[in-house]
C-alpha cells in the first residue's frame, strides 16, 4: 500500500490525469493540488455524468476524501466558490471537506486583464485565466495571499496599490484604458473570502500532521514546466515533480518515501503555441483529434495532435524520477493502419535523444520515427493485457523498453472503471 503517491503529467497537459487521479484517489484519504490554478481542467466521467474540475483536486469526487488547495496554487476565489457550489448542487458534500492554504496567492481580475494584454504582444496561447500575471505578482512581491484578506483594511490597501500599478501599466505601456472598479473588486473578493474563511488553514502544518494516505495531483505537464519545459511556451509554475516541495511547503525529504507516476497519452497533444516536434497537420492529425475528442476542457480550443514523442517522454521520466507510467487513450489508435513513435531528434544530420534547452534548436529538429503496424481492432474497455491485440502489446512493450520504466496501468476509456493494472503492485 502506498501512503504517498504523486501523479504528474508527462507531456503538455491533458494526458487524462483527471480520470486517473479520480480512480486512484478511491484508496487515499487526502488529495492535494499544489501548483497552477484554474488553467487546469481535470475531466472525470462518473456514471455517464461529466465533471470538470479546475481548482479543487479531482479526488474530492470521492465522498471520503479531503481536498487540499495548497500554497503553490494561484486561486481565483470567485471560481473556487462556484466550483464548490456546483458540486454541492450535484449532491456532493464539499464545503466541509476541503482546505485552502492561507499562503496561496489570489488571481485577481487585473491578472486576467493583464493576461489578455500580454497575449496581444508575444503570444503564448495561454488559457487567459490570469495565471502568469498572478505568479508575476507573487515573485515580484506584489501578490495578495489568502491570509491578507483576514484584515480588510490591509486587503483594501494591497488591492488599491496593485490596481494603481496595473492602471499605469495599461495606460503608459499598452495605451489601454482600464476601468476596473476597486470598490467592486474589494467587495466581491471579501464576499467570496467570507464564504471560504472557515476552510483557510496552514495546509503545510496540516499535511505534516496528517496520518492518512495522501495523493498529490499535478496539473498541466512536464513539458509545460516553467524550468524544464519548452520555455517560454510553458505555464508559470513547476508542473513537474520540481514543484512539489515549494508548492506544498513540505520539505523535499517528505517525498523520499513517495511513489512517482506520470500519465501520458498513447500519442501526443498540445494546446497553445510553441514547439511540438511530432505535430501532424495533415489528415492523420485530424483523425487523432476527432477520435480522441481533443478539444480543451478549460478553453474548448482544438488541441494540436501528433505521434507519441518518446524523447520528450524520456525527458519526463528523468526530470520527475518516475517509478511508473500510466498510459491513456490507446483505443484512439485502434483504427490506424500505421502507428509511429518518435525515437530521436535529427538536427543538421546529427541524432540526439535529449531535449535541447534552446527552443530555436527544438524548432529546427526533425523527428525520427519507428513505425508499427496498427492493430485495427477495438481495445476500448479491455480488462487485461491478454485482451489486447499482439500489435498493441508490441507497441506498449517498445514504449516501456525505451523509457526504462514500467507502464503500471492502462486506461481503456473515459469511464471510471475502464482501466486495468499492468503490474501486480497496485496503488
Ligand atoms: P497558462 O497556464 O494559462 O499561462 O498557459 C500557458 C500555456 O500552458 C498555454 O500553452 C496553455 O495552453 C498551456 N496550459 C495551461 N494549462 C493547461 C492544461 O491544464 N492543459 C494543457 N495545457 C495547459
Amino acid at each position: 500500500m502506498k501512503t504517498k503517491l504523486v501523479i504528474l503529467g508527462a507531456q503538455w497537459g491533458d494526458e487524462g490525469k483527471g480520470k486517473v487521479v479520480d480512480l486512484l484517489s478511491a484508496n487515499f484519504d487526502a488529495v492535494v493540488r499544489y501548483q497552477g490554478g484554474s488553467n487546469a481542467g481535470h475531466t472525470v466521467v462518473v456514471n455517464g455524468e461529466k465533471f470538470i474540475l479546475h481548482l479543487l483536486p479531482t479526488g474530492i469526487l470521492h465522498p471520503h476524501t479531503i481536498g487540499v488547495v495548497a500554497q503553490g496554487m494561484v486561486v481565483d476565489l470567485e471560481l473556487l466558490v462556484e466550483e464548490v457550489q456546483a458540486l454541492e448542487d450535484k449532491g456532493l458534500r464539499v464545503w466541509d471537506r476541503f482546505f485552502i492554504s492561507d499562503r496561496a496567492h489570489l488571481v485577481m481580475p487585473y491578472h486576467k486583464l493583464l493576461d489578455s494584454l500580454f497575449e496581444k504582444k508575444g503570444k503564448i496561447g495561454t488559457t487567459l485565466r490570469g495565471i502568469g500575471p498572478s505568479y508575476m505578482f507573487k515573485f515580484g512581491r506584489k501578490g495578495i495571499r489568502v491570509c491578507d484578506l483576514e484584515n480588510p483594511d490591509n486587503a483594501y490597501r494591497l488591492m488599491k496599490e496593485n490596481l494603481e500599478f496595473v492602471k499605469d501599466l495599461c495606460e503608459k505601456v499598452y495605451y489601454q484604458r482600464q476601468d476596473l472598479s476597486l470598490e467592486q473588486m474589494f467587495e466581491k473578493t471579501m464576499e467570496n473570502y467570507r464564504k471560504i474563511k472557515e476552510r483557510v488553514t496552514d495546509t503545510t502544518k496540516w499535511l505534516l500532521e496528517f496520518k492518512g494516505r495522501v495523493l498529490f495531483e499535478g496539473a498541466q505537464g512536464t513539458m509545460l514546466d516553467i524550468d524544464m519545459g519548452t520555455y517560454p511556451y510553458v505555464t508559470s509554475s513547476n508542473a513537474s515533480a520540481l514543484g512539489l516541495s515549494n508548492g506544498t511547503g513540505l520539505p523535499p525529504k517528505y517525498f523520499s518515501t513517495a511513489e512517482f507516476w506520470a500519465v501520458s497519452k498513447a500519442y501526443t497533444t498540445r494546446v497553445g503555441e510553441g514547439p511540438f516536434p511530432t505535430e501532424l497537420t495533415d489528415g492523420v492529425g485530424e483523425m487523432l483529434r476527432n477520435r480522441g475528442g481533443e478539444y480543451g476542457a478549460t478553453t474548448g480550443r482544438p488541441r494540436r495532435c501528433g505521434w507519441l514523442d518518446l524523447v520528450a517522454l524520456k525527458h519526463a521520466v528523468r526530470v520527475n524520477g518516475l517509478d511508473g507510467l500510466i498510459l491513456t487513450k490507446l483505443d484512439v489508435l485502434d483504427s490506424f493502419e500505421e502507428i509511429k513513435v518518435c525515437v530521436a531528434y535529427e538536427r543538421n544530420g546529427k541524432l540526439t535523444q535529449d531535449l535541447p534547452a534552446n527552443l530555436e534548436l527544438v524548432g529546427g529538429i526533425k523527428p525520427v520515427y519507428k513505425s508499427f503496424s496498427g492493430w485495427l481492432k477495438d481495445t476500448r474497455g479491455a480488462k487485461s493485457i491478454s485482451q489486447l491485440p499482439p500489435q498493441a502489446i508490441e507497441y506498449l512493450e517498445f514504449i516501456q523498453e525505451y523509457i526504462g520504466i514500467p507502464i503500471v496501468m492502462l486506461s481503456t476509456g473515459p469511464e471510471r472503471d475502464e482501466y486495468f493494472w499492468m503490474v501486480d503492485e497496485k496503488a
